[in-house]
């Protein structure tokens, strides 16, 4: 593997869940394969989950990291060529990348769509220059329009959890005070379509995503029905894609809350959220609360799909 920013770069699924769950059986059998190496981790937003799981993959692994936050300690970035440079902005991204690639032999970077311009997200623009120009091997920890080390975590913990071989998986839309990017839930449907998954998304008009991550998946506007005999509920927000309304918010309707009322009619499904979720907005305190919520199991696998991806870059060095 020399890069990773979708379900594709993994291969053969199911070979990556076997080695997903064999590493989480001994997450130290490779304690020397990162030794003498060094992972960067660049971020240009903020993180709890991918900052600790990453870190932890890549010390599991033997290696050196290192933690960089554009924002907060670091020169701010020009990321646009062509632009005068006489604003707040003092060192351009086409040399802050090559220089950063100097000093580590991996690098994982989080880069969130912002909303300005739907072309400059959807290109991916920052996550592709660092592929062309740090020479180094990147992976996303959160891009633009993509989430997979989120992405693969879930499908790990619907392996673990499922309870026949084909369950019924929904990716619900859910309200947010926010706007906030498609990049997990077009991650999810990117893995979800190529899983053994009976795959539903279901959303309020106006909130479909990219046909590229939608693929053949079924679109149910009604969430109850949607909900009808579930094993998984994803529940996620997620601004507008479709133009003209790229990065709005077009419903705030609490009644797309997950709550017992919807769990209801589902078989008994395992509630899921990437985190951070905001309560009572996104899901209700009973729903997160239940035993049947997987959350923390979920966001513990973020260790084992980081170190997954860290391991095959490594192995290809
Ligand atoms: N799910 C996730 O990526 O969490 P963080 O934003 O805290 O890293």
């Amino acid at each position: 593997m020399k890069t990773y920013t979708n379900v594709k770069d993994l291969g053969n699924l199911q070979d990556a869940i076997k080695e997903a769950l064999e590493i989480k059986k001994n997450r130290y059998a490779y304690k020397n394969i990162g030794e003498n190496k060094t992972l960067l981790m660049v971020f240009f937003n903020s993180s709890l989950r991918t900052r600790l799981s990453t870190q932890k993959a890549g010390m599991n692994l033997g290696m050196n990291t290192m933690v960089l936050d554009i924002n907060q300690g670091a020169w701010k970035l020009e990321t646009e060529r062509g632009v005068i440079m006489d604003g707040d902005k003092p060192e351009h991204i086409l040399e802050a990348i090559p220089v950063m690639g100097c000093y580590c032999d991996v690098i994982g970077v989080r880069a969130f769509a912002n909303f300005e311009s739907k072309e400059f997200d959807y290109q991916e623009t920052i996550i592709n220059q660092f592929i062309q120009y740090s020479g180094k091997p990147v992976f996303s920890m959160e891009a633009a329009t993509g989430h997979p080390l989120q992405a693969f975590a879930d499908l790990i913990t619907i392996e673990e959890y499922k309870k026949t071989p084909r369950p019924k998986v929904v990716l619900t839309w859910a309200p947010h005070p926010r706007a906030l990017p498609q990049a997990v839930p077009n991650s999810f449907a990117d893995f979800m379509n190529e899983a053994d998954v009976d795959f539903v998304i279901t959303h309020p008009h106006g909130y479909e995503l990219a046909e590229k991550f939608v693929r053949g998946a079924k679109v149910e506007y009604d969430q109850m029905k949607a909900f009808e005999g579930a094993d998984f509920i994803y529940a996620k927000n997620w601004a507008a894609y479709q133009d003209p309304n790229y990065g709005k918010i077009l419903s705030t309707d609490r009644s797309w809350t997950v709550s017992e009322r919807q769990m209801a009619v589902t078989n008994n499904a395992h509630f899921m959220h990437c985190l951070p979720v905001r309560r009572n907005m996104i899901v209700t305190d009973e729903v997160i609360e239940s035993p049947q919520s997987i959350v923390i199991p979920e966001a513990a696998n973020r260790e084992i799909s980081a170190q997954v991806v860290i391991k095959r870059l490594l192995e290809n060095l």
